[in-house]
């Protein structure tokens, strides 16, 4: 049965639930396939025996209008038992967090707070949520907290005062003793502007928020990592929206801020590795949060998933485990990288 299930979880993201033809036991398997293939054969190898299995992706088509996945759905984080890291292969360790101490801005909510809850889950022993909004950031702190066990401080702050930022990073640094992590996700988005009528004081707004507000947390938290000689990882949330144009709302201003988002990610990764800090982006594709959840962007919803590969937007929590992996060891050798997470939507 483990089989079975395993090859339906692979799956389900580019097909739905697939009826299987010849269930076989099957634990790894690999597949070779285009999108609209009759059928998929797939081949496993578990402890030396070959197993093979054919799906129908026919049978899997028209099944009805692809839903969105549901709203910001509310995760209950988990306590890490400690007791795992001494069953951890070498390999394995190097994806845990074990004793990090973590900065997550516009983690109030959304996948800020889905990657903070992450980085809870995989061993950092105190996080530091900064939000603009008091509610949710007091919020996500106290459930962070209650729901793993770790320390979780949350400061309002905006990202675009300098000043403020950088006594939060002091104070943060003074409890802690230290910052290893920095995830920037605070960010807003204007859609449904033409670049003709976009007025010049909201265009400075978004981007002195999303590429300066971006600027000035990595300076506050970078400063500290080289004083402490300790080095660190940094993560700005771009998206591929500074790779390609979205379609089919305007949006020349937040499409511009990503693309600077990405190209201050390399720049500091390049100035700051002699310090040992890694700088990289996470650009994901259109997901299933608050920030896409308003009226004007319902029906452009529709035509996002269609011109998606995997048909779906992303949920809350997909960009989780590369969060988890550019934090921690296992991508030592990684800087100044852009990793886009968007279903395939930039593949067509
Ligand atoms: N949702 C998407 O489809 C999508 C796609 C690509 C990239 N992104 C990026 O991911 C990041 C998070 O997006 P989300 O969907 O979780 O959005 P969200 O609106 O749900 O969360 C963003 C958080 O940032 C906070 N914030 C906004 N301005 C701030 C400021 N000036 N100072 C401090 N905090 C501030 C908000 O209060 C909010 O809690 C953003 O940078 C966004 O541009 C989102």
């Amino acid at each position: 049965m483990l089989a079975g299930s395993t090859l339906r979880v692979a799956t389900r993201p580019t097909f739905g639930l697939l009826p299987i033809l010849r269930r076989r036991p099957l634990a790894a398997y690999t597949t070779s396939s285009r999108f609209f293939d009759p059928s998929v054969s797939a081949v496993g190898y578990q402890r030396g025996n070959r197993m093979e299995q054919e799906i129908d992706v026919r049978a899997a088509h028209g099944t009805g209008p692809v839903k969105p996945p549901g709203s910001d759905s509310e995760r209950t984080a988990m306590t890490l038992n400690e007791n795992v890291y001494s069953l951890l292969t070498s390999t394995l360790s190097k994806f845990t967090l074990r004793d990090k101490v973590a900065v997550v801005t516009g983690a109030g909510r959304g996948l800020g707070l889905n990657m903070a809850q992450a980085l809870a889950e995989s061993g950092v022993r105190g996080i530091a949520i900064l939000d603009v909004q008091q509610d949710i950031g007091d919020q996500s702190a106290r459930d962070l907290g209650q729901q793993t066990g770790i320390d979780a401080l949350f400061y309002r702050v905006d990202v675009r005062d300098a000043d403020a930022v950088g006594q939060t990073i002091k104070s943060i640094v003074d409890y802690f003793g230290g910052i290893d992590i920095l995830i920037n996700a605070a960010g807003i988005a204007d859609s449904n502007i033409k670049a003709e009528n976009y007025p010049i004081d909201k265009f400075r707004r978004l981007l002195d928020i999303n590429i300066t507000g971006t600027f000035i947390t990595c300076q506050a938290c970078a400063t500290h990592m080289i004083a402490s000689a300790r080095g660190g990882s940094i993560i700005n949330i771009a998206s591929m929206s500074g790779t390609i144009v979205s379609f089919p709302q305007e949006q020349s201003c937040y499409n511009a801020s990503k693309a600077g988002v990405m190209q201050l990610t390399k720049s500091l990764a390049a100035e700051w590795a002699q310090y040992g800090i890694r700088v990289n982006s996470i650009s994901p594709g259109y997901m299933d949060t608050a920030l896409n959840r308003v009226p004007a962007l319902e029906a452009q919803k529709k035509i996002w998933m269609d011109m998606t590969p995997m048909k779906r937007l992303g949920r809350v929590e997909d960009l989780n485990g590369l969060a988890v992996f550019l934090a921690g060891e296992g991508s030592g050798y990684m800087t100044g990288a852009n990793v886009i997470i968007d279903g395939g939507y930039t593949l067509w």
